[in-house]
């Protein structure tokens, strides 16, 4: 097993699912990918807190455009480590969304719920364009093709933390993507 950076050794924590060089290097991909869409319209990018913002921050600096950033957060209601479907609001943007370029950028997605509500919620306020890039894709689990047109990585339908994701509050500061085996 891969040793995991920047954390003691915890038994909470299983296998690197994805080291922090391969998060480093697609990010970077992903960023000129992004460079290249947009050149012409900047994107606004839409990040989704809290577990998105590492992957905002870093996918940010690859991209070479003059990019906007605005940040919403939402809570899905359901176990600890399974969603609802039920999403709330906590903090929604300040910019307005009319004739934007705008990029959703989540962490994961697991059942698809979260970001279909988001779709159809930002898809209102009239954005010139609205994609979705995504940081990690669980196989599988979408009922539905979740339609997100940057991937990161796509994972095993496992519970992971690290990299921003969390389990009550705790391991967003990993910067390895890693399986939570709990105790
Ligand atoms: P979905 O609505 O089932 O796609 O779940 C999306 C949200 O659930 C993500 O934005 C995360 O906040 C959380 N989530 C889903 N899977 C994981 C995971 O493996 N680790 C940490 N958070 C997760």
């Amino acid at each position: 097993m891969a040793p995991v950076t920047g954390a003691e050794r915890d038994p909470a924590l299983g296998p690197v699912v994805v080291p922090a060089d391969e998060l480093q290097a697609r990010i970077s991909t992903l960023g000129k990918e992004i460079t290249a869409d947009y050149e012409g319209r900047p994107p606004l990018l839409v990040g989704v807190l809290k577990g998105a913002f590492m992957f905002m921050s870093d996918l940010a600096r690859a991209i070479d455009l003059p990019v906007e950033f605005d940040f919403m957060a939402v809570s899905s209601y359901g176990s600890a480590t399974r969603t609802s479907g039920v999403v709330r609001i906590i903090k929604d943007l300040d910019l307005d969304l009319t004739d934007r370029h705008v990029i959703i950028v989540e962490d994961i997605v697991d059942s698809g719920l979260t970001l279909a509500y988001l779709r159809r919620n930002l898809a209102h306020r009239g954005p010139a364009s609205l994609e979705v890039c995504a940081l990690l894709l669980k196989e599988g689990l979408q009922k539905s093709d979740p339609d997100i047109r940057y991937v990161g990585f796509r994972i095993p339908p496992e519970f992971v933390v690290g990299y921003g994701l969390d389990v009550a509050e705790r391991y967003r500061n990993l910067a390895d993507v890693v399986r939570y085996v709990g105790s």
